[in-house]
């Protein structure tokens, strides 16, 4: 597995294996094993998912050293605020029977933003945490909370595909070193996007499916991705993608696919007041 270096000079696979609405108690557990087992090195969670615990038992009972592996969990909005964040910390460290997480992300990017921070760099300094990451931060949302931190984000999970570039939030991104993560990287399944023209033909050209297309694509711009599968069979060939290069003309037609826009719009004020009102215990 290839890594990309973060700019506080740790690395990250490349590749990390996603869990977003995989059931707690028994499927993320069978499909963290699955995917530990088909090679993958870097888990993302979230508190949010409310699977940390599999998560954290199937990491144990596969027998992989844990410092072999590289585990994203991410803070829930209930959470926020500095007392709260520092509360929600020890929650996953628990769930996930760790003493340490590589990353932990700041999930979405409203309330009591800023006091939770501050508790995540505490948690830095303290050891508990490897390195830091905000998530769903449009330029709007990055430049409301960019003056309260005195560590910068190692990393922006954002929606990421060839049909949702985020063009203008990577420009901003670069100018700190801080890296996208892609979630939704295929595009959650969209079959215009793996069934896109330009993409089928690289498939053929390099023996690869449409899924190991765009997850090169997206490895050959620097953005780490989060592919999810239930099928053993893609899940393998998501992270079989380091045999092939595009050309630089390929890396062109695929950056040609860009609408501008994604499924999801932090900056719409319905999903702050909806996402808000999501409660992931009492
Ligand atoms: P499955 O679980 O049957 O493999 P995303 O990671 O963008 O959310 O996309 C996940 C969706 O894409 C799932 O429906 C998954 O289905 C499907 N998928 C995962 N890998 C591939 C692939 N290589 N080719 C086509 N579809 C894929």
């Amino acid at each position: 597995m290839k890594s990309f270096e973060l700019n506080n000079k740790q690395l990250i696979p490349a590749v990390g294996f996603g869990t977003f609405l995989i059931p707690n108690n028994g499927p993320t557990y069978d499909a963290v094993l699955a995917a530990l087992k088909a090679g993958y090195r870097h888990i993302d969670t979230a508190a949010g998912y409310m699977n940390e615990s599999d998560v954290g038992k199937a990491i144990k009972d596969s027998g992989i050293d844990r410092s072999e592996i590289y585990i994203t969990s991410k803070l829930w909005l209930q959470d926020y605020g500095y007392e709260n964040a520092k509360k929600g910390i020890e929650t996953s460290l628990r769930l996930l029977d760790v003493d340490y997480i590589d990353l932990y992300l700041l999930h979405q990017p409203y309330g009591d933003y800023l006091g939770a921070w501050k508790a995540l760099e505490e948690a830095v300094q303290e050891g508990k945490i490897r390195s830091i990451g905000i998530s769903n931060v449009t330029v709007n949302l990055w430049n409301k909370f960019k003056d309260g931190m005195t560590i910068m984000p190692v990393v922006n999970q954002v929606e990421f595909n060839p049909f949702t570039q985020q063009k203008e939030l990577r420009k901003v991104m670069d100018e700190h070193q801080i890296r996208l993560e892609a979630w939704y990287p295929l595009g959650h399944g969209n079959k215009d996007l793996l069934e896109n023209e330009i993409i089928s033909q690289l498939a053929q050209k390099y023996h690869k499916n449409a899924g190991q297309i765009i997850l090169r694509w997206i490895y050959q711009e620097g953005v780490i991705s989060l592919p999810k599968s239930t099928n053993p069979k893609r899940m393998k060939g998501n992270i079989d993608i380091f045999d092939f290069e595009l050309t630089e003309d390929e890396m062109k037609a695929i950056q040609s696919l860009d609408t501008g826009k994604g499924t999801h719009n932090p900056d719409d004020l319905s999903n702050e007041t909806r996402l808000m009102g999501l409660k992931i215990h009492d």
